[in-house]
């Protein structure tokens, strides 16, 4: 059993992070054999592509996926650390599973992802949530075959979580939810610990995958007729600055766009690292999506500097505007938090306004949460939940106001749509344009797949409605 451990996972040393090709192996591929998984997965785009890899993984060993769980035999819960409100969820689907348990005595319960890093859950685990089979962190998920046949063979349950900084694997499977668009990781892991947040406990210290290893996916993926990738990562800017090589962000990015890849994009920027380099790198091509996610999370100097942000309100503001000036038509989106422990009034009312003037596409908005084992954990907070509930009322009044002033600009213009799904309102397929805007577009399935232009006929604060012009 290894238990997760706070201490050890804030550590970062010098050490160059490993590039492992040979450490997933399958021992019993018929373990699974008749048996059906589902994986439930909560979180970022990166527990989604990590889901993607966990279901290829199970299918290795003879699984095969079903809907639902109540038909499974084993369920995957990857779950999200980043907000109480993540815990809730996945502590409402555990209650859930248990009751499953009670009737199918045979069923397998995975626990994995960034709640299985988290020191004092897991002890609360262990103790409380014995019906539990397996929990294991983000750095060894890769290991659930042996982990799988150990439980098999033991009967006990398997605790495998590891606190380390991490290495890069290689060569983990991957079954893809779409057929059109993919997840690419180009880096692991986080070092910017700003103040409130927990994923660098949870995902280990920054590495960069080797750019070959990218390029070679994204050329694969070309091949098997993928039209869009996005580049992931905590910190995508930051990529390549812990390899030593002269090969950045900027270089990846162009080097991406120079395959017949139809769309690019990539997520999360941070502002610090955003450079002058990568700005014209996707201004001159036309298949880097021009859509930009930019984390602001306050407008006050003071609160920045308290969340370890790296950076002011006013280099902020500059390089949106500069991202602005030189990327043509480009949509800027942000994550916003209000009520961080020293956010007073006039700190909020600064966010206010920055958010009034700089007049996002798109804004996610949170409550700040305390995290285990983070500097804000301990800072002093005087505002009440209440007060910052009103304060979250507040900016999101003019986050929707924004978002449906810039959607209205979309009217009766023609813009391209990939046509990714079936759309919850009938009769209509949904996509996403260049600039990452939904669109319902009026069509049948023949378009599936297609990059379409789209005529916009009506809009509405988080989508817009359109029909085909040509394709
Ligand atoms: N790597 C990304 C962020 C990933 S987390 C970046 O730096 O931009 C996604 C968002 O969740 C963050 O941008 C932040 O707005 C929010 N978040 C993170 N920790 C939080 C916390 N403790 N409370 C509330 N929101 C938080
Ligand atoms: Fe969290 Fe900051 Fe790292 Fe983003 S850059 S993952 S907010 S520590
Ligand atoms: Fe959540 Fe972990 Fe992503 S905490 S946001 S799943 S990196």
């Amino acid at each position: 059993m290894n238990m997760p451990n706070m201490k050890e996972a804030r550590v970062r040393t010098k050490d160059k992070h490993k590039i492992i090709k040979d450490d997933y192996i399958v021992l019993n591929k018929n373990i699974g054999v008749g048996k059906k998984y589902n994986v439930i997965t909560y979180g970022c785009q990166m527990n989604v592509h990590d889901s993607e890899n966990i279901k290829a993984i199970l299918e290795d060993m003879g699984y095969s996926y079903v809907d639902s769980i109540d038909e499974a035999d084993l369920i995957v819960v990857n779950t999200c650390a980043i907000r109480e409100n993540a815990h809730n969820k996945v502590s409402g689907m555990l209650g859930r599973i248990k009751h499953l348990k009670q009737t199918k005595k045979d069923l397998i319960t995975i626990f994995c992802g960034c709640m299985a890093q988290e020191e004092g859950y897991v002890k609360n685990l262990v103790a409380k949530y014995r019906w539990i089979d397996i929990i294991v962190g983000t750095h060894n998920f890769h290991k659930i075959p042996i982990y799988l046949d150990n439980l098999y063979k033991t009967k006990l349950n398997q605790v495998e979580v590891y606190s380390i900084e991490g290495d890069v694997y290689e060569n983990i499977p991957v079954k893809r939810d779409s057929k059109y668009k993919a997840w690419v990781n180009i880096m692991y892991g986080c070092d910017k610990f700003c103040s409130y947040c927990i994923v660098p406990y949870t995902r280990g210290k920054q590495r960069s995958r080797d750019y070959h290893d990218i390029l070679k996916e994204v050329n694969d993926l070309v091949n098997q007729g993928y039209l869009e990738v996005t580049l992931l990562g905590q910190n995508v800017n930051a990529y390549g600055k812990d390899l030593d090589i002269d090969y950045d962000m900027a270089n990846l990015l162009e080097d991406v766009a120079k395959t017949n890849i139809k769309r690019v994009r990539f997520i999360t920027s941070h502002p610090w690292d955003f450079t002058d380099k990568m700005i014209d790198v996707i201004a001159k091509y036309d298949n880097i999506m021009p859509y930009i996610h930019l984390p602001l999370q306050s407008g006050s100097n003071k609160v920045l500097k308290d969340m370890n942000r790296r950076y002011t309100k006013e280099e902020y503001t500059t390089l949106f505007y500069k991202i602005k000036s030189k990327v043509k038509n480009v949509a800027i989106s942000t994550d916003i938090i209000v009520g961080f422990p020293t956010e007073s009034e006039e700190d909020f009312l600064e966010t206010l306004n920055l958010v009034k003037e700089l007049k996002y596409d798109l804004a996610y908005t949170f409550i700040f949460s305390k995290r285990e084992a983070t500097r804000a954990y301990d800072m002093k907070d005087d505002t009440s939940l209440i007060e910052k509930k009103k304060r979250l009322a507040r900016l999101n009044e003019v986050v929707n106001e924004n978002a449906y002033l810039n959607n209205l600009a979309y009217l009766d213009k023609v813009i391209d749509v990939l046509i990714e799904d079936v759309s919850d309102k009938d009769g209509y397929l949904m996509g996403y344009s260049d600039t990452m805007k939904l669109v319902n577009v009026k069509a049948d399935l023949s378009y599936l797949g297609k990059i379409v232009k789209v005529r916009i006929t009506s809009i509405k604060t988080w989508s817009l409605d359109g029909e085909v012009v040509e394709c």
